[in-house]
Formats: C-alpha cells, structure tokens, sequence
C-alpha cells in the first residue's frame, strides 16, 4: 500500500516551512524559505504578504521532491503561523493593501496608551481578555483606516479584506480572488482583540471600539476540521487546520489535559498552559486565549505569558556587541565563570510583554563592576530567559488552581544545556524536551490529520510524544530565592525609562 504523510505548513515571523510527517509523527521531509524583514522606522516592522505566498508556492514542491512523495500521498495540509500580523488585501485583484504589520510592531503604542487611559472602558479586557498593548491586530487595523487614505470607504464598499497569515495562505490556497475562502480559526481570531472569547464569535461592541466593520474579517471556523480543497499547488487536496503558531505548539506537545503546559524558546518565548474547557480570567498579567477547537467539539483554552525578548538577546550580544561569534558559543563562554557575578539583564528593548505589559520600560544591565567579565554577561543574558519564564510560571500559579508541575519545552535556545538546568533551578520542576523538536509544524500536522482522520483520536497523538532530554531542579532555594530579589530589583530599574 502506499504510504501517506500529513503536510504541515508553518508560516513564521522569519520563514516559511513545508513538514511532511508520517504516522508516526516522525518528520520525513523539510523545506524552507526565509522572508524579507522590513524596518522602515524605528520600532515598525513589516513583511510582504506576497512574498510569503511565493515562497509557499515554492517550498510545497520541494518538500515533495525531496522525500520523493508524490501530491496524491499527502492525506491533508494543516497550517500554523506567526499570530497578530496583519494583513489587508483587494478581494477583488488579491493585491496587499501596503506590506503586512508584524506583531513586533509598536507604531499602535500611542492609540494603546489611549485605550488603557479610557475610564469606563474595561469591557473590552473582560470580553477578549487581552491586556491592552501593541502587540494585538485590531489596533493595527485601526491605525490602517486613520493613515491610509480613503480605505475606510473601500472597507465599507467590500473590497477590502483582513487577516493574519493563515487567513491570507488558506484564501490563496483555495482560488484566490476567484472564491477563496476567507477564514480564520478560533486560536488566531483570539488575539484580535475583536472576538468574544467565550461565545468565539465576532463581538459588536469590541468593533465598534476599534471601528473595524464585520464585513471585512473571516469567517470563524475551528482549529481542526476540513474546510475545503485547495485549488493551487497541491489541487484537490484537504486542508484540514490551521493554529497559531503557539497553540500549535501545546497542540504538538500533546498538551491535551488542564495543568500541562509548553514553552517555546526562539527569538520570543511563549509558555502557554491548557486551562481545559473553563476560561480562566488573569489578575496577574497573562493572556486568557484559545489553545484549540476540534471540529464542533467545545474549544479548549490556555493562558499564556508571551516574553517578547530571549533568543533575540542572545542575537543582540553576537551582532551588536560581537562578544560570540556564534549563538552556541554562548554556553561555553557562560561556563567560563561560577556565576553572574551580580550581574544582571532585563531585555526590555521595546517595552516588557507578560506579566508587565509596560510599553515604557527599557533595557538595563545593573550591578556593573570592574571584576565584571563577558562571561558574567553571557551568563546575565541566559538567566533573563530563565528569570522571565519564571515571572510568567509564578503568575500562572497564582491565576489558576492547577500548579505547574513539569514545563515542556522547545525552539532553538533548548540546545543550550547550560540555561535549561538554570530554567529547572529556577521554576523548581523539571524541565523536558521531546524526540520531535518541531512542535509547532507537529501540532498542525496532528490537527489536520486529526480532522481527516488520518490519526484516530488525541491518544494515539500522545503515545507519539518521546523524551529526548530532561533536567531536574538542582539549586539551593535558599540561592534561588535571594536570586530571584536580585532580578525582580533590576526590573523595578527597567520600568519607565521611557515617557
Ligand atoms: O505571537 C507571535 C508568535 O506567534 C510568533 O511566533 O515563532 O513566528 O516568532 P514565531
């Protein structure tokens, strides 16, 4: 019998990648294509949508030819993507509107502060449960109709389309401007800042509030159903699931009961926690959104703590300040000394993400001395990621009744020996990562071969998930605790640098 795989698309911040997997959850080919960054002002970021829609045209092909499988093998196509990014385009020509606004992006800072100053306005943190803050679309689409002439009247008129990526792939991937369908899944529309979190449906009020008018955004559908067949590059196949990067990632980690959770380690990080069927409203500072809906089965949540700066601290001390050569080389010049030597990093290089949200703190390095070496700084710069996953674990513990009792973990920074023994001292639980590090294109894939019942139900998933490495909590809590003042000082130092 011929064998057949599930494709798993993930669109990300810096690249898009094509995974075929087998059964066994097992990767059997990749292809990848990296995308343009572009900068245009200080703290704007942007991609170009049909860049991105190019490279998936080019890197689908590839992942088939280089594992020499054949389209009519692929059983289903799942989609994961870079969550908030915004793009609008012609329904009409399928042309972007301008260059799509990446969830990096801080030119919305001004209208957020003026939503969080708004006295009588909390409804609308009550019924996205979102913190108000740059990182959301709906500011976005908002900023878009006060700076781009006359697209307010071509909104109205139907021309004009939104979406995040999965939205913009799945609507190419089906026809395009000749009936492509314009959808998007629960995970993604959660963080719009324009849905209802409980009911998942597109809320009156909240697009009254950012003045974004219904006719523009996607139908809502769930995470893992079928939702159609493509019409280009792979004709006549299912697509079958489309996730947020992140909640693909719980998804590929089989976070599928209350209590578990996953952190992602890459230029951010993203530890999200399964809350189960019950909406779990933050007082401490994370996110309340959805971790998937199967089908019409009832949506499952999460809360999440996004950190906005780990992996990107590491890049920052090899390219701007030259100190390695190479992200690795880190860890050896961290064991180069005993300690941080008082030394510590808070990387708020565009304000801090969970559990702060402080638009106006700023980066600081605290407690400089002369017997301060590189090694000491490499060694502050690995227990940011440590000391910030920690703030998100505590306020986790605090929001919800089930105590983290092991953190799942992947993305690039897990090769780093050194800082996930330091992650395990300082969260207090152990720490593992799994045979198949990559999760995020993994969960899509189990969520599409799901709805195509290409695998039978969550168990089977589970029985795929394989440690590969783990490490236990070795620190005095005596030392951690003092440690973690130390840290929590040098964010009080960080906050409202700038005004
Ligand atoms: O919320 C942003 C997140 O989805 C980005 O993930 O892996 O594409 O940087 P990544």
């Amino acid at each position: 019998m011929v064998e057949r795989y599930v494709m798993s698309i993930d669109q990300g911040t810096t690249s898009t990648r094509c995974i075929l997997f087998d059964h066994r959850g097992r990767l059997v080919s990749v292809a990848q294509r990296e995308h343009q960054q572009y900068f245009p002002r200080p703290g704007w970021v942007e991609h170009d949508a049909m860049e991105i829609w190019h490279n998936l045209q080019r890197i689908v092909p590839e992942a088939l030819s280089n594992a020499d499988i054949d389209a009519g093998q692929i059983a289903a196509i799942g989609i994961a993507n870079q969550r908030e990014t915004t793009v609008l385009w012609d329904r009409r020509t399928g042309v972007p509107l301008g260059r799509a606004i990446v969830w990096q992006d801080v030119r919305t800072a001004g209208l957020v502060d003026g939503l969080r100053d708004r006295p009588g306005d909390e409804f609308f943190v009550e019924r996205c449960c979102l913190q108000p803050s740059t990182y959301f679309s709906a500011p976005r689409i908002r900023w878009l109709f006060d700076h781009v002439d006359g697209l307010e009247r071509r909104v109205q008129d139907g021309d004009v389309l939104f979406g995040t990526m999965e939205t913009w792939l799945i609507w190419n991937l089906t026809g395009g401007a000749d009936g492509g369908l314009h959808i998007t899944d629960a995970t993604n529309a959660s963080r719009t800042m324009l849905i209802n979190i409980r009911t998942l449906t597109w809320d009156r009020e909240l697009m009254d509030f950012f003045g974004v008018p219904r006719v523009m955004l996607p139908e809502i559908r769930a995470s893992a159903e079928v939702y159609g067949e493509a019409r280009e590059v792979l004709p006549g196949v299912r697509i079958s699931a489309a996730l947020g990067d992140q909640q693909a990632a719980l998804f590929g980690q089989t976070c599928f009961s209350p209590g578990e959770a996953k952190c992602t380690y890459g230029t951010g990080s993203f530890l999200l926690m399964n809350t189960g069927t019950d909406v779990v409203r933050s007082r401490h500072g994370l996110l309340t959104t959805v971790a998937y809906k199967i089908d019409d089965q009832p949506a499952v949540y999460a809360l999440e703590g996004p950190i906005a700066v780990t992996g990107s601290l590491v890049q920052w001390f090899r390219d701007r300040l030259g100190l390695i050569n190479s992200a690795p080389e880190i860890e050896t010049l961290a064991r180069t000394v005993e300690d941080n030597g008082g030394c510590y990093i808070v990387p708020a290089f565009s304000g801090l993400f969970a559990p702060h949200w402080r638009s106006d703190a700023r980066g600081v390095v605290v407690g400089l001395t002369s017997y301060i070496t590189k090694g000491h700084l490499a060694r502050a710069v690995l227990e940011a990621t440590g000391w910030q996953t920690r703030e998100v674990v505590d306020a986790m513990n605090a929001d919800s009744s089930l105590a983290l009792r092991q953190l799942k973990v992947d993305g690039g920074m897990t090769a780093n020996n050194l800082l996930m023994q330091f992650l395990a001292d300082v969260l207090d639980v152990p720490v593992v990562r799994p045979m198949v590090a990559e999760t995020v294109s993994l969960g899509a894939a189990y969520a599409a071969g799901l709805a195509a019942t290409y695998w039978p139900d969550l168990e089977v998933l589970r029985s795929n998930w394989h440690t590969a490495a783990k490490w236990v909590p070795d620190m005095d809590p005596g030392r951690r605790e003092e440690e973690y003042e130390y840290w929590q000082r040098a964010v009080e130092r960080s906050l409202g640098w700038v005004r």
